[in-house]
């Protein structure tokens, strides 16, 4: 599905937009730390936001689920050694406020040297260093909607506890009898493998990596958006035992993505070659992506 001709697909001006509007939800906890300098915002940037998710709200259809992964699950796009996937995901460029902005490798090394530093396992850090990476769809043309943003279960009932629930009225599904009840297609603990999330970088880079990492990195990676259950449990009907156990990890992963943002920038070719040794320690040499 595409977004009508009256709406701009990408209203947000940086896909950052969206990280600090969960910062601003979820600061940081503790008196020690200078939160305002992630919450500092203006309003025409929560007015993006608002239409961001207007629009992620609207077209989020158990029907766009399925045809996304129909579409990018091929994996047709593009193959390259992963380290320059990684710099092809830096090609998207923030081009607002240059002083306060990382681009995306840097909020990836943050994120996974404030995972080392802490003495995590490698594989945890090597998931801290790729886990955006499936922010490339807005590469392949996808429009924000349908790379970032909260994600949540299609085909059953939206969940109040999602952010801007109100947009949901706009979504078909909402009123279409198969997915909007509690469970919808779905049954009681059914297991989150067999629900549909809604697409967006998290679940394209978990089938990209499912058969490389550790069952845990795989939690990470494919929920580290569902705040609506990490933060606020709106969906526990659905998980069964396993998932509540592996949820332990999204949980301990989610302030390094979150909390880890610093002014200052790692400098990337000082870090490489430890993390070129990672890619090379569990993943294969080349992404296709
Ligand atoms: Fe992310
Ligand atoms: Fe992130």
């Amino acid at each position: 599905m595409s977004t009508s001709n009256f709406d701009n697909p990408n209203p947000l001006s940086n896909l950052e937009q969206w990280e600090d509007d969960i910062l601003r939800r979820y600061p940081e906890p503790g008196p020690e730390k200078k939160k305002e300098e992630f919450r500092n915002y203006d309003s025409p940037e929560i007015d993006t936001v608002r239409e961001f998710y207007r629009l992620n709200h609207k077209y989020q259809t158990y029907d766009n689920v399925l045809a996304k992964k129909e579409r990018f699950l091929k994996f047709d796009q593009q193959q390259m050694p992963w380290w320059s996937a990684m710099e092809y995901l830096n090609t998207l460029v923030d081009d607002s406020d240059p002083d306060i902005s990382l681009d995306q490798l840097q909020h990836l090394l943050q994120t996974a040297e404030a995972i080392r530093a802490d003495g995590h396992p490698d594989w945890f850090v090597l998931t801290g260093f790729i886990h955006d990476l499936g922010k490339v769809l807005c590469l392949f043309g996808e429009p924000q909607w349908n790379v970032v943003g909260d994600t949540f279960p299609v085909g059953c009932k939206f969940s109040d506890k999602i952010v801007f629930p109100e947009f949901f009225a706009d979504n078909p599904d909402s009123h279409d009898p198969r997915y909007n009840t509690k469970y919808g297609v779905y049954s009681h603990r059914c297991g989150l493998d067999k629900v549909h999330m809604s697409w967006g970088h998290d679940e394209y880079l978990y089938h990209i990596t499912k058969d490389y990492l550790p069952e845990p990195a795989l939690y990470m990676i494919r929920y580290h958006s569902f705040y609506s259950q990490h933060r606020e449990k709106a969906y526990s009907h659905l998980l069964n035992d396993h998932d509540e156990k592996l949820f332990g990890w999204v949980d301990k992963f989610n302030p390094y993505d979150l909390y880890s943002k610093s002014p200052k920038a790692p400098v990337v070719s000082e870090l490489k070659p430890y993390y070129e040794d990672l890619i090379s320690k569990y993943l294969p040499e080349t992404v296709s992506l």
